[in-house]
């Protein structure tokens, strides 16, 4: 049973009971006590609350309730009181009086405590923007905004990025209805496009109650990193009127890179062909510029920008357009043997030119008497030209075509000494400029022996040939002999060769004849003989 904690309070208000309760347990110092029931409670915020005011005063008493609240009684005893409190929506401190006409008057106050769960929760963000782009590495802040979720002291307010807690904070308890707290976390690369919540707890578990919970519509977050130097622009700083040169910008450490543009713009007018790429963290593009050559010398501005995260790094050069045509190198009058010949070099104005071999003192100007051996000789005539501390240069060749009137010499043989028979080629080439018609044609014999195609040589191409070189310049002639070297065979030695062959053949079949002939009637006279003596000797044998 609970001690009235302001007895003591009006015990100095020296309000002190003259009378002894009847049949009280201690006459002298019974004293008059107040109980409230329930003590202390903890009503969710708009309920009712009933309280039973109680005390020990023996006879009756007069019981009431002071409170702001509307209250009603609602059940009543002897010396108890019930009090309905309703719409109960903020914490109060009622108290119960008592007035005892046998012990004076006494009171007890009791506290009650209205809980509420955390309701409308909300998440702010600052800066705010439509699409709230932080920088990576900056301090940004969260308001979360919270309506109920009292008792405040058991209320605990908690920044979230995703399922992930990253903050918390109690919330002040002299709030009032609705609270607010603030979070100051640094933006990194995880926080973007991660969803940030506010969630409140509110733990009445030890207070016998539970853990309520709410939490804020998420947020999404967007952080980007942009360095602040400006991205790197190549550009050449001097640009030829009519030419294309490539340009590239690039700009690296970006995050998110895919959300990051990249904008060219060439002399005000944004460059649509323009290759982007993305590596890593690098953002790159890529474009060919030119300026017609309609538009003349001028200076023009090549731009480039990077944005993200609604910041733009911008890089700007000026380039030069510039009109420098390739130098003149014209010789004067006819280019022939024997002639002197001006080779003279002209470039643009503020240009200056170089003829290799030139005097110093007229480096634009070369005078010399032309010969065959300078037909090919190849002129260079160099200009420079000095635009924004870079020189540039241009050349014109000229190679010399030099005129000149046939020569045969070394290339046209005078001399051909061939045998009959053998397979030749009849040489004879000149030199001369434009190229010389070559032509040999024999002197008196009837066939000659075809210039510059392969031949069987035969004895008729033995003899003279006159070799002529012509071109528009002039003829040159020079006579070629051909030696033809054969053998005449002797038929003599070889008829009587033969003749005297069958003559000796004919006379030794002859003999051979003879000899067979006469060996033949031989052996017959023989045989005869033989044959002869035989038949005697059988005669003579039959006789005997
Ligand atoms: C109020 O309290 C008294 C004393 O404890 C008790 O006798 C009485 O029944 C209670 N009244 C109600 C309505 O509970
Ligand atoms: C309860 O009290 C609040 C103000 O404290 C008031 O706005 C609301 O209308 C009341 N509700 C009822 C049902 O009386
Ligand atoms: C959380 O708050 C919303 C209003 O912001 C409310 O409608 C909802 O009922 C609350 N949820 C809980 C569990 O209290
Ligand atoms: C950002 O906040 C951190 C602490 O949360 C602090 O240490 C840091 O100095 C702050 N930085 C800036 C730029 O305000
Ligand atoms: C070449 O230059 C010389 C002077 O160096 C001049 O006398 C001559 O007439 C020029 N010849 C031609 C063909 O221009
Ligand atoms: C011009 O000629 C020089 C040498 O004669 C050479 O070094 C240079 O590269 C040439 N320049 C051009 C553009 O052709």
């Amino acid at each position: 049973m609970r001690v009235p904690r302001h007895l003591p309070a009006l015990a100095l208000l020296g309000i002190f009971p003259l009378l002894l309760p009847s049949g009280g347990a201690q006459e002298n110092g019974s004293e008059l006590q107040v109980w409230v029931h329930p003590p202390n409670p903890l009503i969710l915020s708009g309920d009712s609350v009933v309280l039973n005011c109680s005390t020990n005063c023996p006879t009756q008493a007069s019981i009431g309730l002071e409170t702001r609240l509307p209250k009603s009684v609602e059940d009543q005893g002897t010396n108890w009181k019930t009090f309905r409190l309703r719409n109960v929506t903020r914490d109060d401190s009622p108290f119960c009086f008592v007035n005892c006409p046998t012990k004076n008057q006494s009171n007890t106050r009791t506290h009650i405590m209205v809980y509420e769960p955390p309701r409308k929760m909300k998440l702010d963000l600052e800066p705010s923007q439509e699409q709230s782009w932080i920088p990576v590495g900056q301090n940004f802040s969260v308001s979360c905004q919270v309506t109920g979720g009292r008792p405040r002291e058991n209320l605990k307010m908690v920044l979230r990025r995703g399922d992930q807690e990253i903050s918390s904070q109690l919330v002040p308890k002299n709030t009032l209805d609705t609270a607010f707290v603030k979070f100051y976390p640094t933006a990194s690369r995880e926080d973007n496009e991660a969803n940030f919540s506010c969630h409140a707890s509110l733990d009445l578990r030890p207070k016998g109650l539970k853990l309520y919970q709410n939490s804020s519509v998420p947020r999404k977050l967007y952080t980007f990193a942009l360095a602040p130097e400006p991205p790197v622009l190549v550009a050449p700083k001097l640009l030829e009127a009519g030419t294309k040169e490539q340009v590239s910008c690039e700009m690296d450490k970006l995050f998110p890179v895919e959300k990051a543009h990249i904008r060219l713009t060439w002399g005000g007018q944004v460059l649509t062909q323009v290759d982007v790429t993305q590596h890593a963290d690098v953002l790159r593009a890529t474009a060919t510029i030119m300026a017609a050559a309609e538009e003349g010398e001028a200076d023009k501005e090549l731009t480039c920008s990077v944005s993200l995260g609604g910041e733009t790094r911008t890089k700007s050069e000026n380039l030069t357009v510039y009109i420098f045509p390739q130098p003149s190198l014209v010789a004067s009058g006819p280019i022939q043997e024997g002639n002197r010949v001006n080779l003279t070099c002209e470039a643009r104005s503020r240009a200056r030119v170089q003829i290799n071999g030139a005097p110093p003192d007229e480096p634009n100007r070369i005078s010399l008497i032309v010969g065959e051996k300078d037909n090919g000789r190849l002129f260079t005539c160099q200009a420079f030209l000095k635009l924004r501390e870079e020189t540039l240069q241009k050349n014109r060749s000229l190679e010399l075509n030099v005129q000149f009137p046939p020569k045969l010499d070394e290339e046209c043989p005078g001399n051909w000494n061939w045998q009959e028979g053998t397979e030749q080629t009849l040489r004879c080439a000149a030199r001369g400029n434009p190229a010389p018609t070559v032509q040999c044609v024999p002197e008196s014999q009837q066939n000659g022996m075809p210039l510059g195609l392969p031949h069987r040589v035969t004895r008729d191409h033995n003899g003279t040939y006159h070799c002529t070189a012509e071109n528009s310049l002039g003829k040159a002639v020079k006579v070629v002999t051909v030696n033809v070297e054969f053998q005449d065979v002797n038929w003599t030695p070889i008829v009587i060769s033969i003749l005297v062959f069958l003559f000796v053949a004919s006379v030794l079949i002859s003999l051979g004849y003879l000899y067979y002939r006469q060996q033949r009637i031989r052996s017959y006279e023989l045989r005869k003989a033989e044959e002869e003596r035989n038949m005697k000797l059988i005669n003579s044998e039959v006789k005997a």
